[in-house]
């Protein structure tokens, strides 16, 4: 793996995100998400990338979440992908920010009427007791908003905003490459990593 030494972290995972769209089925946006609770316990799921620059790896979900109650008490996060089509491995670690209202806005406009329904119905992460439960509240929300639901003020993006990133290529006889990027005085320092 031939790494620039002047590249900035996003742009490498840029390049490596769109080679992973070629040959990855679903989902290459699909990352892990790991967030941390008050007394210090990491919880990790997947959630999917939805946008992504120099200031960050944004996804969307419920603010009443476990994850998003956990971010509110610690904002340390971090991020894993996994492409298996081409062997490749990127994590993120950083703090995590509540995107603006426009940017949650634009996203959730963007979606299928059906979710945007769905994300009125869920209270994701409570306790259900009953899958028919979940129905009714969706018929309930299609009535009550026909085609046009507001964004729900529980439901909006989240960034994660990276102050380390590494890059991990497969190798042969398990001596993969690995580039570490972390975050020194607003510059990124880079260092291969042992396998
Ligand atoms: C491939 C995949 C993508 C997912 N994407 C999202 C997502 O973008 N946002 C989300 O809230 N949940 C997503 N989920 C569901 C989460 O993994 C998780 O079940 C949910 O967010 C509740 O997590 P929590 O209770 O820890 O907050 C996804 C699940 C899978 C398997």
């Amino acid at each position: 793996m031939e790494i620039n030494l002047n590249e900035h972290p996003v742009d490498l995972f840029s390049s490596w995100f769109e080679e992973a769209k070629k040959s990855e089925i679903n989902d290459p946006q699909a990352m892990s998400f790991s967030s941390v609770s008050e007394d210090g316990c990491p919880s990790v799921r997947m959630v999917l990338l939805r946008n992504f620059d120099k200031r960050g790896f944004v996804f969307f979900t419920n603010y009443n979440s476990r994850k998003a109650k956990e971010i509110e008490i610690n904002a340390n996060g971090a991020l894993c992908f996994h492409w298996k089509s081409i062997r490749r491995q990127v994590r993120v670690i950083g703090r995590v920010e509540k995107v603006s209202d426009n940017e949650s806005d634009e996203y959730y406009f963007s979606r299928p009427l059906g979710s945007q329904i769905g994300a009125w119905a869920s209270r994701q992460s409570e306790y259900l007791d009953s899958r028919e439960k979940l129905i009714k509240k969706v018929k309930e929300y299609e009535k009550k908003f026909l085609d046009k639901p507001p964004r729900p003020p529980f439901w909006g993006g989240f960034r994660l905003v990276p102050k380390e990133m590494e890059f991990w290529s497969d190798g042969k006889f398990r001596l993969h490459d690995r580039f570490n990027f972390k975050l020194v005085e607003e510059a990124w320092e880079i260092n291969r990593l042992y396998p």
